[in-house]
């Protein structure tokens, strides 16, 4: 432990009692277990010590993307070396289902198949090797049914997971029709695969009396357990989730880390043995489910200046083929559609088409990027229509500054009160240099007959709060030991995001210790009961309040019991740099502990927050969803070999609003990543199925994930200075999601470059992703005549 005093007071704030004047929040401290990852100490489900008889699974995939069982023969299967036992759906006790909000998404396929890669048996073995062997032995014997492949065919089937849903306000077909301009068009944007590094595990072993102790990489523990216990029926009291770190989420083990913790639970009750179940990476990928994919028809009216007047937009989103969260993904593309722009007339659409695909899921952004994207693509066509510059037109549509112009009540009707883009846009316009740098990319362009460069501009405004307002609740508990070193536990998930260290550096700061001194362990269901996911980007804004409220709790009793020892009042008692202040007398934290011990103090509590504030009515799609916005914005500069599709993205400038930055340099390293990975989603990241129905790119082999190569040299990122007007942990804000939109920058610059071929005067018809393929499409589409 840290006995030296942190030299970092922050005097000017220290104008009441308490730790207020102890700043181990706002500083860039390492990541908690940085030093662990760099030596490969960092132990994930994997690494942890394997128990004495301990078997492996695997699962059995289906080969059909839409088909009857007709029969199955496990004859071989059963004969193949190291096989102990095989299950199938009818061996679950309770439901086969993992579905997290409706109840159509089978563990383990029962009857039909939906998908190429669904999983229909387990076999344990062994070992990992022999249990994957084994499963191939299968024989099946199927009857095809028809399949729906895509989300436009499922929309011509009228094949859909939920009922379509809309969003209308004032009368954009009235608009459209009054417009001096009108621009109509057709938008696709892939999916994308999470990719975290550490594939799908649970470690499940089972415990007496129908006890089951499951170790699942995961970013939703409580919701694990549930499914477990829905699935062997059994009270969740008997079910313990743990998960210490992931190696990355991304959304992608918000639900669909069940299925997993579900059939390695099985097999272990059934077996009582400890049973694993760690997916392969192609398995991975045949499995579980991705960002959607969507398709937009649009159509918007707008006048001479670009102002937008009316806008209708249909979108189509690839759900897969059971719901799993592509309702809740729809409802965030619908409330993003917007982005940062005020939007008077509209009429949104969103449909989740049900296609015998993957079912897909949560992945950063969460259906915000895709709201987003379309209402970019829509400016930068009627920025290009007008000819002129798309930041432009960009500017004029923003939101209103606050309250004096009003255009602030988006189409959900939530008010932007907080609206920071226009200072935000003007401080990243100059400190790019984007109007001189404008300048030089057309000079280059008109001399350039081949590599073209091109030059974008984007901001995102992001709402953050889980759109469904329940959700917006958090746990925590602070125990002091004896020994003055604190032990925090709270309901998030670490997923290299680093929940742990901006929870601990809050439990720090109220506590008055150093950051050293307080250390975050696993979450546990045993622990923290009824948590939501680690999602929506609310992690540290939700378990902080809540490690907050215990740590106070905790501090406020230590005040009282100093202040009964050693004469003054509680609320003069302060705490900072290891020390406690209280009448005169400077007392080390841990003497203090040590003695409230003796006089029987309670040296840790619990903490609880709730997000005030929120409404949400998901029938007319209208409330106050969100607690604050988080504002961004970039400017990429690319150049594209117009002759062969490749390009490289020369520099990129990034502006990102955390509020009250809890940990600078975790925020920083949050928007570079989520920079990258936008990118990889709109660039090179290729979701393609054969006309099977079999997912053609599932391993890194023929996926294309960006690498340290694809970073720009000159990449600028920054935080921008701005305190968070919603009483947030520290005012700080949220950072985990919206910088993915940053690189819409990246796409639109790509499109810009093309857009040079034809002299700027037509839209290049640029899909996403802008693989080579599409960047050669671009270009031939607008060359020819
Ligand atoms: N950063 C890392 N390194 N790994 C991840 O898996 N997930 C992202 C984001 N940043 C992720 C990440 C997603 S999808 C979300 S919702 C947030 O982190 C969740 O964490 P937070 O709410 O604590 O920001
Ligand atoms: Mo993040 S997609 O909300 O897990």
């Amino acid at each position: 432990m840290n006995k030296q005093a942190d030299p970092f007071l922050v005097a000017e704030s220290n104008k009441s009692a308490g730790p207020i004047a102890w700043a181990e929040v706002g500083r860039s401290h390492p990541h908690e277990s940085a030093i662990l990852h760099v030596l490969g100490e960092a132990t994930y489900t994997d690494d942890l010590p394997e128990l004495h008889g301990t078997l492996h699974a695997a699962l059995g995939l289906s080969q059909k993307a839409h088909a009857r069982i007709v029969s199955i023969n496990f004859d071989a299967v059963k004969a193949a070396p190291g096989v102990i036992s095989i299950y199938t759906a009818s061996d679950f006790p309770g439901t086969n289902d993992c579905g997290p909000i409706i109840h159509d998404d089978p563990i383990l396929a029962d009857g039909i198949v939906e998908y190429v890669g669904q999983p229909i048996f387990i076999v344990v073995a062994e070992s990992h090797d022999l249990a994957r062997r084994a499963v191939r032995k299968v024989e099946i014997v199927y009857e095809e049914l028809p399949a729906i492949l895509t989300p436009v065919e499922a929309r011509a089937a009228q094949s859909f997971v939920l009922p379509p849903m809309s969003l209308k306000r004032g009368d954009a077909q009235q608009a459209l029709q009054n417009a001096p301009h009108r621009v109509t068009g057709k938008l696709h944007v892939g999916g994308q695969e999470q990719f975290y590094l550490e594939g799908q595990i649970s470690y499940a072993i089972p415990t007496e009396s129908k006890g089951i102790h499951v170790y699942c990489s995961t970013q939703h523990p409580s919701e694990m357990q549930h499914v477990i216990a829905h699935a062997l029926d059994i009270h969740s009291h008997n079910v313990q989730v743990e998960c210490r770190r992931m190696g990355g989420g991304f959304g992608g083990k918000e639900s669909q880390s069940a299925l997993w913790a579900a059939a390695a639970s099985l097999a272990a009750t059934n077996l009582r043995r400890p049973v694993k179940l760690r997916a392969d990476r192609d398995d991975d990928m045949m499995v579980t489910g991705k960002r959607h994919e969507f398709y937009y028809e649009y159509e918007v009216g707008y006048d001479d200046q670009g102002l937008i007047l009316g806008a209708k937009v249909e979108m189509v989103s690839r759900a897969g083929f059971s719901a799993d969260l592509s309702g809740p993904v729809a409802t965030r593309a619908v409330c993003h559609f917007d982005n940062a722009y005020y939007l008077s007339d509209v009429d949104i659409k969103a449909m989740c088409g049900k296609t015998n695909t993957q079912s897909n899921t949560a992945f950063r952004g969460f259906g915000g990027p895709q709201g987003a994207i379309a209402i970019e693509y829509i400016v930068d066509e009627i920025a290009r229509n007008l000819g002129k510059d798309a930041l432009d037109v960009r500017k004029l549509n923003f939101y209103g500054r606050n309250d004096t112009e009003g255009r602030n009540i988006t189409q959900y009707g939530q008010k932007v009160a907080d609206n920071v883009i226009h200072e935000l846009a003007a401080e990243l316009e100059q400190s790019s240099d984007y109007r001189k740098r404008r300048a030089e990319i057309t000079a280059f362009n008109a001399v350039s007959p081949v590599l073209k460069k091109g030059l974008a501009f984007t901001p995102h405004k992001f709402g953050i709060a889980f759109n469904v307002t329940h959700l917006n609740q958090a746990g925590a508990l602070v125990h002091v030991y004896v020994d003055g070193s604190v032990l925090v536990n709270h309901g998030g998930t670490e997923m290299g995001q680093g929940i742990n260290t901006k929870v601990a550096q809050v439990v720090a700061h109220e506590l008055g210790v150093s950051l050293g001194t307080v250390r975050v362990t696993a979450t546990d269901t045993s622990k923290i009961a009824n948590t939501s996911a680690t999602a929506a980007s609310t992690g540290a804004d939700l378990n902080g309040k809540a490690a907050q409220d215990a740590a106070r709790q905790v501090r406020e009793r230590l005040a009282e019991f100093a202040a009964k020892t050693y004469g003054g009042i509680a609320a003069d008692v302060q705490f900072y740099a290891q020390q406690v202040q209280v009448n005169g007398q400077s007392i080390p934290f841990a003497d203090l502990v040590g003695k409230a011990y003796l006089a029987r103090v309670q040296l840790w509590s619990d903490g609880f927050y709730a997000t005030p504030h929120l409404h949400w009515d998901s029938k007319t799609m209208t409330g106050s969803p969100f607690s604050y916005y988080a504002y961004g914005a970039a400017v990429s500069e690319v150049i594209v070999d117009t002759l062969t599709g490749e390009w490289r993205l020369l520099r990129a400038d990034a502006l990102y609003d955390a509020g009250n930055s809890l940990n600078p340099a975790i925020d920083i390293g949050q928007v570079e990543g989520a920079f990258i990975q936008g990118m990889g989603w709109l660039t090179t990241e290729e979701l393609w199925w054969n006309k099977a129905g079999k997912l053609m790119t599932h391993a890194p082999s023929t996926y294309k994930i960006p690498a340290i190569s694809d970073c720009p040299e000159d990449f600028r990122v920054k935080l921008f200075k701005n305190r968070n007007v919603a009483d947030s942990i520290h005012r700080s804000k949220a950072v985990g999601e919206p910088p993915l939109l940053l690189p819409f920058s990246v796409f639109f610059a790509i499109r810009d470059a093309i857009a040079s071929v034809a002299d700027y005067k037509k839209n290049p018809p640029l899909q996403a992703p802008a693989t080579g393929e599409a960047i050669l499409k671009a270009v031939e589409a607008i060359s020819a005549g």
